[in-house]
């Protein structure tokens, strides 16, 4: 279990003083994949890099299974860190060692007899699916591929957690996909805990269990992401889960009801349903769903004439279908 109480860091800079994380307090279970979401500039980056003390608080504990990191020797410090590896946006992979030399590094600092550095690296390329490429040289490979190289990497030392910087931000929706589904099943195979950051909800709503919601510094909202994803309760939250509702003129009239999809039927036609069955003009105003496995997942803002009557209809329909919802405003 990993603790953060009263975290907090403030860099000095020429121009003052910037608080980059202020009065942090978060509890990730073992076992958890733990979304950390915010815009740019919100803190996530030194947040990540305090839990593992790349950067050290300037106030406020981490502690891991109990132990207070800044309580530790640098030597145990080092140890210590090795349980929590780090992959990032830029994947961070040594241009002049091949893959395997890559996988390998880690442990050759953590002096582990070569040929089992080797056993142990062509095991964690076959687990992220590199297996032919590890004679390749990381220019030689793509950003998906290239993070899978990282992700065998950080796992060279079975670590018990993985902390994830924005690991999939340079990459296309396709991929991203991709990468996600393996560090999932990282989790769930190895029992590895895994600590995102992002800014994007998609990230979160794909593999997290729980997420915080980090705004200017602070920690605004946390929770189960079903929790978060339905009822947001801070601005900031709102305009991560749904950021085209945004740019929507204001003077959008009648009532907005946002739908909320988690693994409905796909085959229910829900819109042309409220529309034939109710007799209700209904105008989509925002859209981001996917379809898996015939079931729908995602968000859905639509408008509605404003008076009770509709809105009743609306709802008992809604409720009928188990189609979770809420009122805009
Ligand atoms: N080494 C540093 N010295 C001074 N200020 C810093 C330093 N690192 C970060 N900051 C400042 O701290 C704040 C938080 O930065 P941080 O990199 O943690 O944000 P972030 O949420 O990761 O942003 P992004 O999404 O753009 O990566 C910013 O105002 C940033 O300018
Ligand atoms: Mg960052």
């Amino acid at each position: 279990m990993i603790e953060l109480q009263h975290l907090t860091k403030t860099y000095k800079t020429r121009t003052g003083e910037v608080h980059a994380i202020e009065d942090i307090n978060l509890t990730i279970e073992d076992g958890d994949i733990f979304g950390i979401i915010g815009l740019s500039g919100a803190g996530k980056s030194t947040l990540i890099r305090c839990i593992n003390f790349l950067e050290v608080p300037t106030s406020g504990k981490v502690l891991l299974d109990g132990v207070d990191l800044g309580a530790l020797t640098y030597k145990e410090l080092l140890n210590t860190r090795r349980s929590m590896s780090m992959i990032f946006q830029g994947f961070n992979l040594l241009s002049q060692r091949n893959v395997l030399k890559n996988v390998t590094y880690p442990l050759e600092i953590a002096k582990v007899p070569r040929e089992e550095a080797i056993a142990r690296a062509r095991e964690l390329l076959a687990i992220v699916g590199l297996s032919d490429k590890e004679k390749a040289y990381p220019s030689q490979l793509s950003g998906g591929q290239k993070q899978r190289v990282a992700i065998a990497r950080a796992l060279a030392t079975n670590p018990r957690v993985l902390l994830c910087d924005e690991a999939t931000s340079a990459l296309d929706p396709t991929t991203t996909q991709s990468i996600l589904d393996l560090l999932k099943h990282i989790n769930k195979t190895m029992g590895v805990t895994i600590i995102v950051i992002t800014h994007e909800m998609k990230v979160i709503d794909s593999i997290c269990d729980k997420v915080a919601v980090l705004d200017k510094s602070h920690i605004v909202e946390c929770g189960r992401v079903r929790d978060v994803f339905t009822a947001p309760k801070s601005d900031i939250a709102r305009e991560l889960i749904l950021p085209m509702a945004r740019t929507l003129p204001d003077a959008i009239e009648g009532t907005k009801l946002r739908l909320v999809f988690d693994g409905e039927d796909a085959r229910q036609p829900f819109i042309a349903g409220l529309i034939m069955e109710c007799g209700i003009p209904v105008n989509i105003l925002f859209a981001d769903t996917r379809e898996s496995d015939g079931a729908v997942y995602g968000q859905m803002l639509i408008q509605l004439p404003d008076n009770e009557d509709t809105l009743a209809r609306v709802r008992a329909y809604l409720d009928a279908k188990g189609i979770t919802y809420r009122k805009e405003v």
